[in-house]
């Protein structure tokens, strides 16, 4: 035997028939076919071709040994394995086109746009009107020349009672209902008003004093259409050499004017707080009201009580000062007509963005 017969025999070939042997080779075309029309998906085509036409297959070795061959086998064995390779190949052919199709109808249906469907929309965010509205008293003080001011929400008893002149047992500390932060002898509470920032601001600052608060405050108030526990105020105090009531109520009608524009009217009227003296409360005159035009509480105001300047170290025979503080909820609801202040606190995107893109 010479090398040539005893060389190496590739892998599988044991299972490859002679390239002259018809039913061997017809054998392997038979096994090839079957798993072609087995083949369910692209995948599976790819694996049969490989196992029936790669390199290793029945048939390519066999094809591969007619080199070897007598030149009169040669010709026998060229046709039948060529013969054969061509009806395997052929098959493959055709099975790609029936699974190529199968898989672009599977993509048509599974990846389908439904065109009537309802359109996927990204809202856009809006800031809420009450930051916009604090913004625009801000402006309009700013306008004026006054400085903004800032307090902190958790005060002390004293900056919000005591240096205001509510007395210990005074029972206008009952007037607004007071969160006490715990522990008790720490004295500290969620400030019930932004007045706390009066004497701040006159502690902090020389005088002559005109600054402006706006702010969050908390009381122990049951939610309604006109309450809520957690709301925020505007705090304004003037100090300097001989105020008045006329510069307190000329200043309170140019704001007022500016916030709700020329026809607006203010009213004061006598009433109480231990920090003012004389003390008004300002009411405006609100014509779209919910049951018609009336006057509306709007907040508090008056001359700063002698006291309180001297809590602030400041010298009441030299100075004078007024102060007022009025709640931007209520204001929101005179601006813009909302009857019910639910509707400002509940975060619903759609009620910020009735009011437009005002940044
Ligand atoms: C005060 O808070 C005084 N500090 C105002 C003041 C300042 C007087 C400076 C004198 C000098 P009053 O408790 O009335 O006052 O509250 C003022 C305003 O805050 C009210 O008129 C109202 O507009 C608003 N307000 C009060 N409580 C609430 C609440 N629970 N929800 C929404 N707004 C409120
Ligand atoms: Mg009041």
């Amino acid at each position: 035997m010479s090398d040539q017969t005893t060389e190496q025999a590739p892998v599988g070939e044991s299972n490859v028939p002679h390239p002259t042997d018809e039913a061997g080779i017809q054998h392997a075309v038979d096994a090839a076919l079957a798993a072609i029309e087995a083949a369910g998906d692209l995948n599976e085509l790819k694996e049969a071709r490989l196992a029936h036409t790669g390199e290793k297959s029945a048939l390519s070795l066999a094809n591969r040994q007619i080199g070897k061959l007598d030149k009169s086998e040669k010709a026998v064995a060229g046709k039948l394995v060529g013969g054969a390779r061509g009806r395997v190949n052929k098959a493959l052919a055709a099975r790609t086109v029936v699974l190529e199709e199968a898989e672009a109808a599977r993509i048509l249906i599974e990846e389908t746009v439904d065109v009537t469907a309802a359109a996927r929309r990204r809202r856009v965010g809006a800031r809420h009107p009450l930051s916009v509205l604090q913004d625009r008293v801000a402006d309009i003080f700013v306008g004026m020349g006054w400085e903004i001011a800032e307090g902190p929400e958790v005060e002390s008893e004293w900056f919000n009672f005591d240096a205001l002149n509510f007395k210990p047992d005074h029972p206008a500390r009952e007037m607004q209902d007071t969160f006490f932060v715990e522990p008790a002898d720490a004295h500290l509470v969620l400030r019930t008003h932004t007045s706390p920032v009066q004497v701040r601001s006159m502690l902090e600052r020389d005088v002559p004093v005109y600054v402006l608060c706006p702010g969050r405050t908390f009381r122990t108030d049951e939610l309604d259409a006109t309450h809520t526990p957690v709301f925020h105020q505007f705090e304004g105090l003037a100090v300097d050499k001989g105020l008045t009531m006329a510069d307190l109520r000329g200043t309170l009608e140019h704001f007022a004017r500016q916030m709700f524009g020329a026809e607006a009217q203010i009213r004061l009227r006598p009433a109480y707080f231990p920090f003012t003296e004389p003390s008004a409360e300002l009411d405006i005159w609100h014509p779209g009201a919910k049951g018609g035009p009336r006057w509306i509480e709007w907040g508090g105001c008056g001359m700063i009580n002698p006291n309180v300047l001297r809590a602030a170290g400041i010298d009441p025979e030299e100075y004078s000062g007024f102060a007022f503080g009025m709640g931007i909820e209520r204001t929101l609801m005179f601006r813009n007509d909302v009857p019910d202040m639910h509707d400002m606190i509940e975060g619903d995107i759609r009620f910020s963005q009735h009011f437009g893109m005002e940044i």
